[in-house]
């Protein structure tokens, strides 16, 4: 069975009350609750995870290298500056997909450089929580036409 790693990073726990015009009312809970459904009904199995602490993160990528065939990754605000999860990413060679809910490419100039984006499969933004669904479905896809 795929299986799935869903890594949320940092001020993703406060999805929901956390500037919801940008970011959408659906909690974190929510969002995890939807894409283990969302695997299970695709026979994938989703194990979500979040932190707001770069290395708990940088551990979860590496400690993904012998659990799961490929990530799911929201780095928040690391994505924009974190060499530290770049490398993690190198360093582990399974596919990645960098999620963001709104369009960073939309936002302040700041958010538009992505180091994570040098070493993800692809990136999937602006579509709010159903984002992580078709991320799922995405990396799926990768998976099955790399096996
Ligand atoms: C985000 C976008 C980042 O720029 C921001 O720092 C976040 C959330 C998103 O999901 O849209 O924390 O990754």
């Amino acid at each position: 069975m795929t299986s799935i790693l869903v890594l949320n990073g940092p001020n993703l726990n406060l999805l929901g009350t956390r500037q919801p015009e940008v970011y959408g009312s659906t909690t974190l809970a929510e969002i995890e609750e939807s894409c283990v459904a969302h695997g299970a009904s695709r026979d994938i199995s989703v194990s979500c995870f979040q932190s707001n602490h770069e290395g708990a993160l940088v551990d979860a990528i590496h400690d993904a290298r012998n659990t799961f065939d490929g990530i799911i990754l929201n780095a928040g605000a690391y994505t924009h500056t974190s060499i530290a999860l770049m490398d993690a990413v190198a360093s582990v060679e399974l596919p990645v997909i960098e999620l963001h809910l709104s369009n960073i490419h939309a936002r302040e100039e700041f958010r538009h450089k992505s180091y994570l984006s040098k070493v993800a499969l692809g990136q999937i933004c602006g579509f709010g929580s159903h984002g992580y669904v078709l991320a799922i479905d995405a990396l799926k896809a990768h998976l099955d036409s790399a096996s």
